[in-house]
Parts: C-alpha cells; structure tokens; sequence
C-alpha cells in the first residue's frame, strides 16, 4: 500500500514540473507592437482592406481608442509603452520648452537624445529587459535614447528613408535569434504625412490606406513564412487621427497681442506660450475670451478630464484652436490641410485598433477603450509587473481569451503580495499539501479497509513513469 503514496507522490511530481517547464524562457508569449502613425479609426472604413479584415476576423478590433491629449507624435506614442498621461510621462508635446533644464525639445532635432526629457518614466521595453526579457525596437519615437540608463536590447536609430520592409526584416530577425526578443515595437510614418499634406478626406487619402494595408499584409506574410505568425501577438495600432483644416479658419494671434510680449513652444492646434519675464497677465487678457473658436487657458485653470497640467513643460498659456481651426502668429505661419492635436475626445483624434494572437479572443469586436490601458494589457500578455500607471487591464481584460495561461513573473524587487509570482507560490504550496493529503488518506484507508487496486492509478502510472525519464 506505500505504492499508492509513492504514485500521489509522483503525480505532484509531475504537476510540479510542468508548471516549471512553462516558465523555460523558450515558451515567452510573443508580442509585436505596431504603430502606423495618424491612421484615424475610420479610415477603414473608406476602402477595403483585406489584409486588416483577416486579422479582425481571427482576432479583436476595438472600433475608437481614446488617446491622450495633447493629441500628437510624441506624447501619444510614450503614452502607449508607459501608460501614463503626457504630464506623468514628461513628453507633453512634440515641441516642448523645460524651465528647470532651460532647455527645448523638438522633435526634428538632435535634443531628443537628451536622457533627461524621457527619464520621467520607463518605457515597456526597458521594464521588459529588467525582467529578465529581451526587446526590439524599430523607430518607435524615443527607442534610440537612453532611458533610465539602458536601451533596447536591439534598435535602429532614427532613420525616415529607411523602407518598410527593411523594418519588418529587422523584427523578425531578432524574434527568430538565438537569443530571441519577445517584446517588439513598429513605426511607420504614414499616413500622418499624407493625412496633413493632402488633408483626411482627400480622395487621394484612398491610395495611402490602401498602402498601409499591404505594408500589413507583407508583414503577416513575413511573419508566416518565419514560422512566427501562430505564436505572435500582434496590435495595430496608432498615436492619433487627422482632421480636415480649412483656409477660411485660420486666427492670427498678432490680431490680438504683440508678438514681442512671447515665444511660441509649441505650434497649432494647441499652441503654448510662454510670455515674456512679467508679461503673463497682458499677454492672458489680451488673448482670453477675444475670439469663439479658440480656447485660451491659464495652466492652472486646464480642465481636470484632459490630465494635463502638472508638469513644468507644459507652458503657462495654452491656446487650443477649435476643431478645424488653426492659430498661427500672422500670415507666416504654417497651413496643413490636415492636423491633430486636438481635444482627445473628439472622434476625429482617435486611433483604430485591432489585435491578432494566441494571447486575444477570435472575432471580437469592443467600443471604445483608453490608449493608457494599452500598457497594463501588454504587461499582462508579456507575465511582467507593469510599473505605476494611468491605464487598467481590468478595462481590457475581455479582449483576451480567459483560458490564456498568465505568465509567471520573475522574482524582481518591486514584486509585491498582488504579483503574480506570489500568487504562483501559493498554488503550488496548495498543490503540494493536497497531494500528500490525498497520499495520506489514502494510505490510511487502503490499511483500513484492504480494498482491491487503483485500477485507475495503474493506467496512470505507465504515463508518469514515462514523464519522469524527462
Ligand atoms: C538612412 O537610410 C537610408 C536608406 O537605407 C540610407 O541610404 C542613409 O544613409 C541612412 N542615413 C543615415 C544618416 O544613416
Ligand atoms: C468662429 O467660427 C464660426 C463658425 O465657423 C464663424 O461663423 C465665426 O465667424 C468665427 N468667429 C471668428 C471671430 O472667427
Ligand atoms: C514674414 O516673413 C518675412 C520674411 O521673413 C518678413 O519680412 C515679414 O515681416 C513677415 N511678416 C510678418 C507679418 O511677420
Ligand atoms: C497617473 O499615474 C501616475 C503614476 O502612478 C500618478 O502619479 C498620477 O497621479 C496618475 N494620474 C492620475 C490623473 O491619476
Ligand atoms: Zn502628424
């Protein structure tokens, strides 16, 4: 009768090393982040796009993301890898101006190498690589910078002629080394650049979707033919929309106040300010309230919903235009026919999603969701800790499939009694009392009794004894 204890035994041996093999790095959940930069939500709505409906089809499409203001490049883009609002992040804009540092940013120039405008936060791929993981990163706006004293495992530096299928070329060949990332993010310029140039509801605009779709189709296809497509998660998605501007709504702000009074930071739709050492309040009345189509705000007073005031570089007067509108200093400003940046509620400003993979439910299709819980959903596909954040999964819980096997998190420092690891812990301390429970019990009543053989523990046995030899 010890046999029967002896084999209950065994059975909690095997549980034991199953759940350990699921945590060898070779089963990492895969996950590529794709960013095509200003694809509007509805943009797939104007042309088929075969190569978007295959994936909503065996995946999940969520029709409006609400992205964070202000509704631009920059922000948006380090909103999605930190989940954090702009004025957590630290990148409020794609022109900024920091007092303490007395130094601007822009995104076209050399600054954005400087450590110290991203450091306020830590990017996904950062936290993905103190986990333990490796990460891969192609253009992504801050992903050739030094973050919190490390890069991505695998980048590029910033290059806007480099192709499309070189980018994709790169991934794939990172997910597939030997010492293979798991963590992988896109960028591709357009359509922004064709959405501003040409304006959003250009028929012209038909042509550039239609390219975006088969940049994703070629992906899809290099993914396959890497053997990569069945186990890797995949989300399309972007920063922000586009909407149409008109030359008959432009407002010149040298109609209002003299220029020499300030310095513009950060250009339409929503313009910073930064008045002259002790001009704010002749700069702030001349300009509040003087004209319905543009919103002039004292920081202080920015409303609690955009979540965008506490931070230094956001500038002590905010001019944001009307939808549509566009404020320029005089006559010499710029005119795109199309623009973002506005008010992140507005339709127009939000971003389409859609999401494919082992990790996401089949033919799932959802609202509306928050481009701040992006980050917690990701860090749950990846079994990381995500870090302090704006975002929750429990919003986006429901495009994953329940049975999905949450990853095991590494043991870090910050873990705490809510991880996962911890958690992990338990059960198999549960599972180790049951078994040899059952053992005992079992034991006991075989003695009592002097029952006939587990029949079913004899057909068990020669499958265990065979999972042992591993
Ligand atoms: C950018 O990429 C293009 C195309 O690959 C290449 O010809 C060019 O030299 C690159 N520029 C820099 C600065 O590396
Ligand atoms: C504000 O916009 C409205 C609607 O487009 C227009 O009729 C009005 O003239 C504009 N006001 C100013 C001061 O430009
Ligand atoms: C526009 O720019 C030109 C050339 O830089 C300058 O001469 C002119 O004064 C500017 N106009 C205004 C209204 O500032
Ligand atoms: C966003 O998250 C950060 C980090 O946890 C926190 O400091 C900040 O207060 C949050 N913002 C809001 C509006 O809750
Ligand atoms: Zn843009």
């Amino acid at each position: 009768m010890e046999n029967c204890l002896v084999r209950v035994n065994y059975l909690v041996i095997v549980i034991l090393l199953t759940v350990l093999s699921s945590c060898s790095p070779g089963e990492l959940n895969k996950l590529l982040l794709v960013s095509f930069d200003g694809f509007r939500w509805d943009y797939l709505q104007r042309v088929t796009t075969p190569n978007f409906d295959a994936l909503i089809k065996d995946g999940v499409q969520v029709k409006h993301v609400e992205n964070v203001y202000i509704t631009k490049t920059y922000p948006n883009h380090y909103t999605m890898v930190t989940g954090l609002y702009a004025e957590s992040h630290g990148i409020v804009a794609n022109e900024m101006y920091d007092p303490s540092l007395n130094q601007a940013f822009s995104m076209n120039k050399m600054d954005v190498y400087d450590s110290r405008w991203w450091d306020e936060a830590e990017p996904l791929w950062v936290t993905n690589q103190r986990a333990g993981h490796r990460s891969g990163a192609v253009m992504w706006p801050g992903s050739d910078v030094e973050i919190r004293g490390t890069y991505p495992t695998h980048y590029l530096l910033y290059n806007s002629s480099v192709s499309f299928e070189v980018r994709v070329q790169k991934l794939i060949d990172w997910f597939k080394s030997k010492e293979a990332i798991n963590f992988g993010v896109l960028y591709w310029e357009e359509p922004d650049e064709s959405g501003h140039s040409l304006g959003p509801e250009s028929p012209l605009m038909n042509a550039v979707i239609t390219d975006i779709d088969e940049k994703l189709g070629f992906l899809v296809e290099q993914l396959k033919s890497a053997g990569l497509f069945d186990t890797m998660n995949i989300i399309i998605t972007s920063d922000h929309g586009m909407t149409a501007m008109s030359t008959e709504k432009i407002i010149e702000l040298d109609n209002y106040v003299n220029g020499d009074l300030y310095t513009i930071i950060d250009k339409s739709p929503v313009v910073a300010i930064l008045p002259k050492e002790g001009k704010f309040d002749e700069v702030y009345s001349a300009l509040v309230n003087k004209n319905p189509n543009m919103t002039v705000y004292n920081r202080e007073d920015i409303p609690d919903h955009y979540n965008y005031k506490q931070n230094a570089r956001i500038m002590p007067i905010i001019i944001e235009a009307k939808e549509g509108w566009t404020i320029v200093q005089n006559k010499n400003g710029t005119f795109m026919l199309g623009n973002h940046g506005y008010d992140n509620r507005l339709p127009s400003m939000h971003p389409l999603f859609v999401a494919h993979g082992p990790a996401f439910r089949q033919g799932y299709k959802k609202d509306g969701m928050r481009s701040v819980d992006l980050y917690p959903l990701m860090c749950s596909i990846l079994g990381i800790q995500p870090s302090p954040n704006n975002g929750s999964l429990s919003n986006v819980q429901d495009l994953l499939k329940q049975t999905h096997p949450t990853q095991p998190i590494p043991h870090i420092p910050q873990v705490r009694e809510s991880s996962y690891a911890w958690v992990l812990g338990v059960l198999l301390g549960i599972a180790l009392v049951i078994g040899f429970l059952i053992g005992f019990v079992k034991q006991v009543t075989d003695r009592q009794l002097s029952v006939v053989p587990h029949t079913n523990l004899e057909i068990v046995q020669p499958l265990l004894q065979a999972d042992l030899h591993l």
